[in-house]
């Protein structure tokens, strides 16, 4: 009999640290029956070479071909499940007049539970598809429909966090969309905690619930303290928007004299537990009260272009030890690709860096320090969303769960320049990074089972 379930073999790229990666070159990868990582074994290991013989020809052995290389699966701390179906439309408008026009009227179809299965079967195939193993989702004010999200995510083998979403103030939010009352907000996210947390005795991968108001603006102050004592009650994650914007940074200020994150702590809503999306204009203090509490940040660089009136410091923010992972934000961000996220997060770091008014002098222009490499986005796409979700996922090591991508970069359609003379291992890293597209990605596994292929 053999000792693992799966045995893979090829080289893989994973963060060692938020800056440097690691390259295990040919290694052995031994998954067990739990979908974790039991051990690594390099060639020179002397187990290597009996290993291979034990399990080589077995439809439990998986080697990469030449070109293939495993990456840890992204972990997307933000995602609008419902707006998948408007991505890369309605970005015209700010941040206010969008949910109204757009959004709301969007998100409150999905009381029509075939229309939501149809949204969201697709929503999370596609994302299957570009490499996001786990992913951190609101759906909508509606109970059953936001059920269904996370039933969709069980069955296609996705580690979903799913939350139903709270609008409780009937003077901030539109008849046609919000919880009935605070009560009935409160009782249907307590209910959806508990089947949510049925539902996952029956995966392997698990799905969790989410306590999840949409942000300070949407909800009463009864129906934020009443979120509080749930997540504390059933120990669930939470997750909301924090000081996004000017007008929603400002709102908070009005209503509380105080910023969002503090107004947020107030109400039981930071905690280990906690990913808060944005948080663009997170002042010193909030960042070590986010540090002090262990709520993370979900950066969410491409949506920030559109909405969130900046560039949010990352770099500012790890020094304070706050925790960052990437967020897609669909559909406030178009893609439902991490890599694209990855490139935005470089690119817009940079801007910050540089600044981009070309009418002062290049001293003034930018805020100095503000650059994060490839490697750091990477890092916040994996191993960061990770620890942000205190979950063993988003690293290719013992001990962790074997969620991964494996990128072909010799696609004859879609070949990445990669030319054998010039190749240091690195540059492979960083071209897969820049110039990797969904039909690169072969297979998805998550927990060690197949859940994609190409
Ligand atoms: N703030 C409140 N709701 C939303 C939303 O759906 N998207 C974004 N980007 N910000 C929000
Ligand atoms: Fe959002």
């Amino acid at each position: 009999m053999s000792k693992y379930m799966q045995l893979f073999q090829g080289t893989s790229f994973s963060s060692k640290s938020p800056t440097e990666i690691q390259v295990l070159t040919d290694c052995l990868y031994c998954i067990n029956a739990d979908g974790m990582i039991e051990r690594v074994v390099a060639p020179e290991d002397t187990e290597y070479q009996s290993l291979l013989d034990t399990y080589q020809g077995s439809d439990s052995f998986h080697r990469l071909e030449e070109g293939q290389y495993f990456l840890p699966g992204f972990v997307d701390l933000h995602v609008h499940a419902p707006q998948w179906a408007q991505s890369g439309t309605a970005l015209d408008i700010p941040l206010y007049d969008w949910l109204n026009t757009y959004t709301f009227p969007l998100e409150s179809k999905f009381s029509d539970l075939g229309f939501a299965q149809k949204v969201y079967e697709d929503l999370v195939s596609t994302l299957l598809a570009n490499g996001t193993t786990t992913a951190l989702y609101f759906a909508t004010v509606h109970k059953e429909a936001s059920l269904l999200l996370a039933e969709i995510c069980a069955g296609k083998g996705q580690r979903g966090l799913v939350g139903k979403v709270v609008m409780d103030d009937p003077e901030q939010n539109p008849d046609y969309y919000r919880d009935a009352d605070t009560s009935t907000a409160l009782m249907d996210t307590e209910a959806f905690i508990i089947a949510v947390k049925e539902l996952a005795k029956t995966t392997k991968q698990g799905v969790y619930p989410v306590v999840t108001p949409r942000f300070i603006p949407s909800c009463t102050d009864a129906g934020l303290k009443g979120l509080g004592k749930l997540a504390a009650k059933y120990d669930t994650y939470v997750q909301s928007h924090c000081s996004e914007s000017d007008w929603a940074h400002g709102h908070v200020k009005d209503r509380f004299q105080k910023n969002d994150a503090f107004a947020l702590h107030d109400f039981g809503l930071l905690r280990d537990k906690s990913v808060m999306a944005h948080c663009n204009f997170l002042d010193d203090q909030d960042a070590e009260l986010f540090a002090d509490t262990g709520t993370a940040i979900a950066h969410c660089p491409i949506s920030n272009a559109y909405f969130a009136n900046s560039v949010i410091p990352v770099a500012r923010f790890h020094a304070h030890n706050v925790e960052i992972g990437l967020g897609s934000d669909l559909s406030g961000g178009f893609s439902p690709s991490l890599f694209d996220n990855i490139r935005q997060a470089v690119m817009s770091s940079r801007m910050l860096e540089d600044g981009v008014n070309t009418s002062l002098p290049a001293a003034e222009r930018g805020v100095p320090k503000s650059r994060i490499t490839v490697h750091e986005a990477f890092y916040l796409a994996t191993a960061g969303g990770g620890e942000c979700l205190s979950l063993p996922i988003g690293r290719i090591q013992k001990n962790y769960v074997w969620d991964v991508q494996v990128i072909d970069t010799r696609l004859p359609s879609a070949k990445l320049p990669i030319f054998d003379e010039l190749e240091d291992v690195q540059d492979i890293f960083q071209k897969i990074m820049y110039l990797a597209r969904p039909e690169h990605i072969r297979e998805v596994w998550v927990q060690g089972e197949k859940v994609h292929s190409r």
